[in-house]
């Protein structure tokens, strides 16, 4: 790894209160138990811009809490600069992703654009779900699927290695 820089990864979901903070504060987990943190700097937005300055959703922050994340990031929407810095973009579903491919400024920076379904290794959905208007059961099975998909990153990112330019 880069000493110097740090890997930067977004998460991005539609609302940036549900999937895509959880899925910051999962990843960091995993990042700070393994004792990489000085060497990755995550961070989420959304594609819709409403909920900006919120805190994720309260179900979601209960639910999170119960399985001992705390997540605390206010909503943002997606940069410009959000291409141009990050070395990984995670999408939440096919909605998420291509609007994401058309705000990229470039074909480069477009090459940044993942799904995170690419990293699930126990679930067969193709996509995580929005829990917005489901029940506490959605809640829980975004959550499954987010540290199923968070692990599976981690490891192909450590597998791969961080590019030492990033
Ligand atoms: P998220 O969920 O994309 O996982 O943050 C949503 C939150 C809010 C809305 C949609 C999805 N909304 O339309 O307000």
């Amino acid at each position: 790894m880069n000493a110097n820089k740090k890997y930067k990864i977004l998460f991005v979901c539609l609302g940036n209160i549900c999937r895509s903070p959880a899925a910051q504060g999962i990843f960091q987990a995993i990042v700070d138990r393994n004792g990489c943190s000085d060497a990755f700097a995550i961070d989420s937005a959304g594609t819709y811009s409403g909920h900006r300055g919120d805190l994720p959703d309260r179900r979601m922050r209960r639910a999170a809490e119960a399985r001992g994340y705390s997540l605390t990031h206010r909503a943002r929407p997606v940069s410009m600069q959000d291409f141009f810095d990050s070395d990984l973009i995670i999408a939440m579903d096919d909605n998420n992703f291509t609007d994401l491919m058309h705000l990229a400024p470039s074909v480069e920076t477009s090459r940044k654009i993942k799904r995170m379904s690419a990293y699930f290794s126990g679930h067969s959905l193709d996509y995580v779900p929005d829990p917005y208007y489901m029940g506490a059961d959605g809640f829980e099975l975004v959550l499954d699927l987010l540290e199923d998909a968070c692990r599976g990153l981690f490891d192909s990112i450590i597998r791969e290695g961080i590019p030492s330019e990033s």
